[in-house]
């Protein structure tokens, strides 16, 4: 009935114990001794007793006050005091302390096993409560902890995929449109606009912003005061402000605020705005990488314009030795693009055109003056070499890594459409669809510009042969779009 139950008998009589000893070992206990406070204590500490049967007159320590260093260190631990006769104001005492029961001296055993069966009970129905009490504990500390791995994951996520929505903007994007659709998508706010400040008119002037649901932004939505703290010096404000329900961040670039972001909360039900904390750590994230995508599109225009710069002067030396090869470029750029316009090209592929167009024939830097400035037909062998200016072209693009699209542009703007151009007989779509462009306008300029060796050609003939050569020298669709534009009265 008591089997395995750890009991201390904490008695200063010796028979006492014996006897005690001997019915609760009977009985299935594990039974520890001590004949004073001191002992008990030290057992206390070894051994993780259940129940104490605890005398009531020591001879170093009042019981009573035993009471109080057992439930202090072990709650659990059930305490039945024994006493020589029944004292109602002791009794009250020491329940108060957390005593389980009484037992009187001499003992009746049957009450003892009766109490002991019924404190072994009670002390475990309280370990089960607490251990219930500390399950309750974990799970409300995993809860917590899970929500705040919920809100990290949900933060980690939306910085990749902040990260991941600059990363994809391409060269042709409106950085501070796309920061400014960036924050919509991110921040549950009422609107958000880029704003440049005027600080003649001591105003915030809107750039680019939408408003969510399509909701009336308001009329002094596009001018925006400037709040008091950028009044002064509108280029000082590093850090974020929050007024009412708006925040104003700096967009920074190269140390200096170029602009604002603002947001504008949503009012929850009634006119206080919804929080911005969390806001905040975003709108940060998103003008940092904006600056960043600005800072390294200035890189690379200015490096771009180096390079431009590099090449112009490399086709001003062309044009110094034939004349033709200037104006000619010119009017090709020009007519390329008006014909990637009706062609319906994409930005990137008329930005390509622009930079292609007044270089195209930049490998004639290498090709002799009496070879590139004869007046009279090449031979096969002069031909040969002259054919080599659009690999030379290519050769020489292809060192500016930046421009490797455009160097193959250059390579095959003497393909032709049917496969017997130079110098890959690259044909139809394979031939890059600038080049193809490139070789319409290129052909069309040399036909109607005179030349010292022969006049121009009239434009109704040079139709004609162009049309007769689509499918053959020509993409067709590329003559036919040609054809109309001319006819549309292009101004050549
Ligand atoms: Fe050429």
């Amino acid at each position: 009935m008591l089997s395995g139950t750890k009991t201390l008998i904490v008695d200063d009589n010796p028979d006492v114990i014996a006897v005690l000893s001997d019915f609760l070992a009977f009985n299935g206990c594990e039974v520890h001794k001590a004949v004073c406070g001191r002992e008990a204590i030290d057992v206390l500490a070894k051994r993780d007793i259940d129940v104490v049967i605890l005398d009531v007159q020591l001879p170093d320590i009042n019981g009573i006050n035993l009471i109080d260093t057992i439930k202090v260190d072990r709650p659990a631990t059930a305490v039945v005091m024994a006493t020589g006769y029944y004292d109602p104001n002791f009794v009250i005492d020491a329940m108060k302390k957390g005593a389980s029961d009484f037992l009187l001296k001499p003992f009746e055993f049957d009450k003892l096993l009766l109490v002991m069966m019924r404190v072994i009970r009670e002390r475990n129905l309280l370990i089960e409560k607490e251990n219930m009490m500390q399950n309750l504990e974990d799970k409300r500390k995993i809860e917590h902890l899970n929500r705040a791995l919920q809100k990290k994951i949900r933060e980690l996520t939306t910085m990749y995929h902040i990260s991941n929505k600059f990363n994809a903007i391409n060269i042709f994007e409106d950085v501070y449109e796309k920061m400014i659709h960036i924050v919509g998508e991110t921040l549950d706010v009422r609107s958000c606009g880029y704003y440049v400040a005027d600080p003649e008119a001591d105003e915030l002037v809107l750039y680019t912003g939408h408003v969510k649901d399509g909701g009336d932004p308001g009329a002094d939505w596009k001018r925006v005061g400037l709040p008091d703290e950028f009044k002064k010096d509108y280029r000082g404000p590093r850090k974020h402000l929050v007024r009412d329900n708006k925040v104003y961040l700096p967009l920074v670039i190269q140390g200096e605020p170029i602009g604002f972001i603002m947001t504008e909360a949503k009012l929850n039900g009634g006119n206080t705005p919804t929080t911005l904390d969390n806001d905040i750590f975003f709108l940060r994230l998103i003008a940092e990488k904006a600056s960043t995508q600005i800072e390294n599109r200035m890189l690379y225009e200015s490096l771009f314009e180096n390079i431009l710069h590099t090449l112009r002067s490399l086709i001003i030396a062309i044009n110094r030795r034939d004349f033709y090869t200037d104006g000619h470029c010119k009017r090709v750029t020009n007519l390329s693009l008006a014909l990637g316009e009706r062609l319906r090209i994409s930005e990137y592929e008329k930005d390509v055109i622009r930079v292609v167009g007044p270089v195209h024939d930049l490998g004639k830097i290498g090709i002799p003056d009496r070879i590139l400035l004869k007046p009279e037909k090449l031979t096969d062998d002069e031909y040969a070499v002259m054919k080599s200016h659009s690999e030379y072209g290519e050769e020489i693009m292809s060192r500016f890594e930046i421009l490797a699209k455009e160097a193959k542009i250059i390579r095959h703007h003497h393909e032709r459409y049917d496969g017997r151009g130079y110098p890959d007989r690259l044909a139809g779509d394979d031939i890059p669809v600038c080049s193809r462009i490139i070789a319409v306008c290129d052909a069309y300029d040399a036909m109607v510009t005179d030349r010292p060796y022969r006049k121009g050609m009239e434009e109704d003939a040079i139709l004609t042969e162009m049309t007769r050569c689509r499918g053959s020298q020509f993409d067709p669709v590329i003559v036919e779009a040609f054809n109309e534009i001319i006819r549309d009265g292009y101004d050549c």
